[in-house]
């Protein structure tokens, strides 16, 4: 049987992960945070002291970083650098801003396209990032662009950050989304933008089970 791939990009906060993970776990697909690849990358850099706009240092280092994505006992999505569990420590802001600044070099994403392509082609998959339905998989079998108001996403990721025992004051988580909004969509290399064929889904005024029901009826009329 064909595996069955959805693409859903959008800018960060607008409840991408945790949205993409439920749905995966619905239709019993598999859930790829691309997110998480970047912020390994992002990691490895930081680690080794070189500042991420430098290209080619960035460049230079990228075969000595082993990106791995493995399960965990719990089907969650683990990110091993050189064998390392890195999985807490992409999730630390300073590593956000590193992978933001990494994913902007053209050869820092060609050298991790075909490991996600491989993963859309071994497994039925749902897959988010910011160009996975423009580049990744262009061919996905449903696109959905998630998006939310900027206020909406800083009070979640707030939220995130103090739950998560890493907290930020929520001027400051605004401006950190407004100034990453900005840099995702206007580099040079796959910006992030809405896919030709993507089903748009404003989660601004929707709560976890109604954005959940929102994605799941464009899934399945897509799929019908
Ligand atoms: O979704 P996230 O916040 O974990 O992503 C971290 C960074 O990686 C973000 O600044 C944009 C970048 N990214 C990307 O360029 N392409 C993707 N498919 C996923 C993430």
């Amino acid at each position: 049987m064909k595996n069955v791939s959805i693409a859903i990009d959008g800018p960060s906060g607008a409840g991408k992960s945790t949205l993409a993970r439920a749905l995966a776990k619905k239709k019993g697909y598999l859930y790829i945070d691309t997110g998480a690849i970047y912020r390994t990358v992002g990691c490895y850099v930081r680690r080794c002291g070189v500042d991420p706009a430098d290209e080619a240092a960035v460049l230079r280092l990228l075969p000595q970083a082993k990106v791995e994505l493995r399960r965990g006992e719990d089907e969650t999505q683990r990110m091993f650098l050189n064998g390392e569990d890195v999985s807490e420590e992409i999730r630390l802001p300073e590593v956000s801003k590193y992978a933001s600044v990494v994913s902007a070099h053209p050869e820092v994403r060609a050298y991790l396209l075909e490991m996600q392509r491989e993963l859309a082609r071994n497994h039925s998959v749902v897959m988010d990032g910011r160009d996975i339905g423009t580049v990744v998989l262009p061919d996905a079998d449903v696109k959905i662009f998630l998006t939310a108001s900027v206020e909406t996403r800083a009070k979640r990721r707030y939220l995130e950050l103090s739950e998560r025992g890493t907290p930020e004051a929520l001027d400051q988580v605004r401006s950190e989304i407004v100034q990453r909004d900005w840099d995702d969509s206007h580099r040079a290399a796959a910006p992030l933008r809405q896919a030709e064929g993507a089903v748009a889904v404003d989660t601004t005024t929707l709560n976890f089970q109604e954005s959940l029901a929102a994605l799941s009826r464009v899934v399945e009329e897509a799929l019908k």
